[in-house]
C-alpha cells in the first residue's frame, strides 16, 4: 500500500516537475486572457478593413461576400449534386432533400483520392480529374442521364460577384495548381465537363465549406448565423448586414460572408504572438508568408508544430537525453492524429511513447509526460487564438442587432475539432469567457461543408421558382 502510495506521490512529482520544465520552455506558446482580448480586437478591427471599399483591396482579412443571403426555410426540395473538395478528402455526393412532414436529408456520397500531382499539377488537369470523378460516381449510382443541379464547395478563397462564379485569388492548404489563380473556377469546372459527353449536369452553387457548415446546421436550427471550420485548415463565415458590405450593391437584409481568418496576421498584425516555431513552420510551407493565423491552428500545421518544439528540445537536451532520430528531423512525421492520440485522457501517455518509439527515439515517462505537455500547449494555444476571433465576430453581431445578450448557433466543422478529444470543450470554454455576454450553442454538422453545398442550391432552385411564380 505504501510503495503505490509513494508510486503515485513519484508520478506527480515527476509530471510537475515535467510540465514546468516545458512551460519555462514554451514560455511565448502561452497566451493570457489579456492577449486573447488583444487579438479578439486587433481581429474586430480586420473585419472593418475588409468590409470598407477603401481598405479591402490592403486588407488581409478578405471578408469575402458569398452571395448567400437566405438561409434554409425547410421548404427546400429535390435532388441534387454536390462536389466537396479542399478538406481532408475530395468527395461526390447526391443528396436529396424532402420535407416529408419533418426536415430531411438523405446522403450518398463516394471519396476519390487527391495525389500531390493532382493538387499541385497543371490546373486543367485538376479539373478534369473532378469532371472525371463525377463521371464514375454518375455511372455508378445511375444516374447518367439525369439532369441535376450541382454545389460546388470550394475550399479556397474566391472573391465572387454572385453565386455560381468564383476567381481564385490563391490556393491554401496542400493546393497548388498551376493556371487557376485569378481565374474562375466555376466556368473552370464547366469547361471540364464538357469535354465528358455523358454529364449534363446544371453548376448552380459556388460554396466555401465554412458557409455549407452554417447552411447544414442552419437547417436543423434557425439561429445558427456563423460557420467554423477547424480542419486541415481552419476559416469562418458569419451573417453580415447589407449596410455593412461596401462591395455588394444594396442595404436590404444580410449577406453571408466568407471571412478567411486563416489570412489573419499577413501583414504583420500577429508578429507579436508568433514563435519562432511558427515562422520555421512557414518558411518550411507551399506559401511562405502567407495564412500565418491558420498556421498556428489548423491540422495541417499542428502536427508538425509539435515536431518542431521537440527537435529543438532534443537538441538543448531537455528531452530523449539529447539523442534525435532522423524521423524527428523528418517534416511532417508528425501529424495531427498523432497530437489527438497524445492528449487522450486514458491512453494518451501509452500512445505516447508508442509514437516516439516509432519515430525512433527511446523515451523515458519523463520524456513522455513532456511531450504530452507540449502537445497540450500547442492544441490549447490553436482553441484559444480560434476562440478570440471568434468571440469578435460574435461580438459584431451582437452589435450589428443593437442587442445587449445574443443568442445564437456556430455550425461547427472540420477534422481536427472532430478527432481531438479535448479541443471543442476548450474552444467553448474561452469563447463563453470571452463574450459573456452571447448565449452561444454549438451545433457539430456531420458533413456540413458537403452537404451545405447542396443546402444551398437547393435554396437556390426555391428562390429561383419562387421568383418564376
Ligand atoms: C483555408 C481556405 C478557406 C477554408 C479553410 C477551411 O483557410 O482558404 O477557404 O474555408 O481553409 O477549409
Amino acid at each position: 500500500m505504501f510503495a503505490v502510495h509513494l508510486m503515485a506521490f513519484y508520478f506527480s512529482k515527476l509530471k510537475e516537475d515535467q510540465i514546468k520544465k516545458v512551460d519555462r520552455f514554451l514560455y511565448h506558446l502561452r497566451l493570457s486572457d489579456e492577449t486573447l482580448l488583444d487579438v479578439m480586437a486587433r481581429f474586430r478591427a480586420e473585419m472593418e478593413k475588409g468590409l470598407a471599399r477603401d481598405t479591402n483591396p490592403t486588407a488581409s482579412v478578405k471578408m469575402l461576400p458569398t452571395f448567400v443571403r437566405a438561409i434554409p426555410d425547410g421548404s427546400e426540395n429535390g435532388e441534387f449534386l454536390s462536389l466537396d473538395l479542399g478538406g481532408s478528402k475530395f468527395r461526390v455526393l447526391k443528396v436529396k432533400v424532402s420535407e416529408e412532414g419533418k426536415r430531411n436529408v438523405h446522403m450518398e456520397s463516394q471519396f476519390y483520392p487527391t495525389p500531390n500531382e493532382i493538387t499541385r499539377g497543371n490546373g486543367t488537369e485538376l479539373f478534369d480529374y473532378i469532371a472525371d470523378c463525377l463521371a464514375d460516381f454518375m455511372k455508378t449510382k445511375e444516374l447518367t442521364h439525369k439532369k441535376l443541379p450541382l454545389g460546388f464547395t470550394f475550399s479556397f478563397p474566391c472573391r465572387q460577384t454572385k453565386l455560381e462564379e468564383g476567381v481564385l485569388l490563391s490556393w491554401t492548404k496542400k493546393f497548388k495548381a498551376r493556371g487557376v489563380q485569378d481565374t474562375d473556377v466555376v466556368s473552370r469546372l464547366r469547361n471540364a465537363m464538357q469535354r465528358h459527353e455523358d454529364l449534363d449536369v446544371d453548376i448552380l452553387a459556388l460554396v466555401n465549406d465554412t458557409v455549407g457548415t452554417m447552411m447544414t446546421c442552419a437547417y436543423d436550427d434557425p439561429y445558427c448565423e456563423v460557420g467554423v471550420i477547424i480542419g486541415t485548415g481552419t476559416n469562418a463565415c458569419y451573417m453580415e448586414d447589407m449596410s455593412n458590405i461596401d462591395l455588394v450593391e444594396g442595404d436590404e437584409g444580410r449577406m453571408c460572408i466568407n471571412t478567411e481568418w486563416g489570412a489573419f496576421g499577413d501583414d504583420g498584425a500577429l508578429e507579436d504572438i508568433r514563435t519562432e516555431f511558427d515562422r520555421e513552420l512557414d518558411l518550411g510551407s507551399l506559401n511562405p508568408g502567407k495564412q500565418l493565423f491558420e498556421k498556428m491552428i489548423s491540422g495541417l500545421y499542428m502536427g508538425e508544430l509539435v515536431r518542431l518544439i521537440l527537435l529543438k528540445m532534443a537538441k538543448a537536451g531537455l528531452l530523449f537525453g539529447g539523442k534525435k532520430s532522423s524521423a524527428l528531423h523528418t517534416k511532417g512525421k508528425i501529424d495531427t492524429q498523432h497530437v489527438a492520440a497524445m492528449e487522450k485522457t486514458k491512453e494518451g501517455l501509452a500512445n505516447t511513447r508508442e509514437i516516439l518509439v516509432d519515430l525512433g527515439l527511446d523515451p523515458s515517462e519523463a520524456d513522455c509526460i513532456a511531450v504530452q505537455h507540449v502537445c497540450t500547449i500547442v492544441s490549447f494555444r490553436s482553441a484559444n487564438l480560434c476562440a478570440a476571433a471568434l468571440a469578435a465576430i460574435l461580438t459584431r453581431l451582437r452589435e450589428n442587432r443593437k442587442l445587449e445578450r445574443l443568442r445564437t448557433t456556430v455550425g461547427m466543422d472540420g477534422t481536427l475539432y472532430k478527432i481531438h478529444p479535448q479541443y471543442p470543450k476548450r474552444l467553448h470554454k474561452v469563447v463563453r469567457k470571452l463574450v459573456p455576454n452571447c448565449d452561444v450553442r454549438f451545433l457539430l454538422s456531420e458533413s456540413g461543408s458537403a452537404k451545405g453545398a447542396a443546402m444551398v442550391t437547393a435554396v437556390a432552385s426555391r428562390v429561383q421558382t419562387q421568383r418564376k411564380q
